[in-house]
């Protein structure tokens, strides 16, 4: 029987992975690092699962190579500190690895771990929820069967019906990181807030978005080709004066010592920052090619954490099957835009526009 571990299953993302993975014929295993938080987690959820007790990622990474589970999900973040040893840990033990990572660093250090993994015959899936997939099959769609795109916007617009602490500890690791974009093949570093737009909806009101340096803009700049790449979301504000600021704080949080004081912080505090909620969370691409045609695509699905749970899950479901291949990938750029419309997506891509 395929044994699958889920890291940080006391915590939002986990439980919700955890919760569409037990009743499958999976042996899954919940990873916590506080017995009665991990308690509470495997009461509340049911089911058959068995619980391990690891205080963080050096023990985890331990007991990965002793055990050699047949896939780990990781949903510790911030995953700067997690992604890199639990993802090396896999490869040495011989498991499968997927990661809900949407922060650009730790997203390409797993797809600089590509060489690797082939030779170990493993595979490294990271970003497999809203974030990296939800951008990247709209890109993927867009992109099937032409050639190199010349330029890339995405725009991430989740909803949520909560959030955990990880996720502002991830927030506050990208702000100090600073601006990123691709122009003209290169990685560049922006100002914080520079970048904004107002991304259109089918029949909605256009929403506002900020250029943020996820593991998207690497999915979208792979998935198309394009030089010019920028990717946005609206999770970060987007007002005037929060443009005004972020470049202020992101100098701040650049300073290890203030930075790990602020995360120290948030995680004893268990602060979470401010929900967007509603009903339809969105994503959107805009490709731009030479010849100057443009496609614009949208993605519609619900509650963003349920969205990511689904997507992990058949993820999982996936490698446990035997339908991955050896490597370092994003979601879709290893299993395609039918991944984000397995896990409860509609696409909708209109044809070609001549400008
Ligand atoms: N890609 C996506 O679309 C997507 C979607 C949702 C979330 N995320 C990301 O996933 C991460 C988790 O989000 P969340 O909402 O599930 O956060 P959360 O509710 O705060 O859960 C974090 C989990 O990690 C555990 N943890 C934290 N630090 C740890 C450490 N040093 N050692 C061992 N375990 C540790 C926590 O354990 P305790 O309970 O013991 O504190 C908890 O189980 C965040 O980085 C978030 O940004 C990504």
């Amino acid at each position: 029987m395929e044994t699958i571990w889920v890291l940080g299953a006391t915590g939002k993302g986990g439980r919700a992975i955890a919760a569409e993975l037990i009743g499958t014929r999976a042996d899954v295993v919940l990873v916590g690092r506080d017995r009665d938080r991990l308690a509470t987690a495997a009461a509340s959820l049911g089911g058959q699962n068995r619980t391990v007790l690891a205080p963080g990622p050096s023990e985890l990474a331990t007991l990965i190579a002793a055990e050699k589970p047949t896939v780990v999900v990781n949903t510790i973040g911030p995953f700067g500190e997690t992604t890199a040893p639990l993802a090396r840990a896999c490869v040495t033990a011989g498991s499968h690895y997927v990661d809900l990572a949407n922060e650009l660093p730790p997203v390409q250090a797993v797809l600089n771990m590509d060489a690797d993994a082939r030779s170990a015959g493993v595979t490294l899936v990271t970003g497999a929820g809203f974030g990296v997939l939800a951008t990247e099959a709209l890109v993927i769609e867009l992109a099937g069967g032409r050639p190199s795109a010349s330029r890339a916007t995405v725009a991430a617009m989740p909803v949520v019906d909560g959030l955990g602490s990880a996720v502002l500890s991830s927030v506050i690791d990208a702000v100090a990181f600073g601006g990123r974009r691709y122009r003209d093949g290169q990685l560049l570093r922006t100002r914080l807030g520079a970048d904004h737009a107002w991304i259109p909806l089918p029949d909605l009101p256009a929403i506002q978005a900020l250029a943020v340096p996820t593991g998207e803009l690497e999915a979208a700049h792979r998935a198309s080709g394009a030089g010019d790449v920028v990717a946005l979301s609206s999770e970060v504000p987007s007002g005037r004066l929060a443009r005004a600021a972020l470049p202020v704080m992101s100098a701040l949080l650049a300073v290890r010592p203030i930075r790990a004081g602020v995360q120290r912080l948030v995680e004893r505090a268990r602060l979470t920052p401010p929900a967007k909620s509603g009903d339809t969370s969105w994503a959107y691409a805009r490709l731009e090619w030479p010849d100057g045609t443009h496609r614009e695509a949208w993605l519609r699905t619900g509650e963003g954490y349920g969205f990511t749970a689904k997507v992990a899950a058949h993820t999982v479901a996936r490698l446990s099957d035997g339908q991955g291949r050896p490597g370092a990938f994003t979601p879709g750029a290893l299993f395609g835009a039918d991944l984000a419309r397995d896990a409860g997506a509609q696409i909708i891509a209109p044809g070609t526009v001549t400008s």
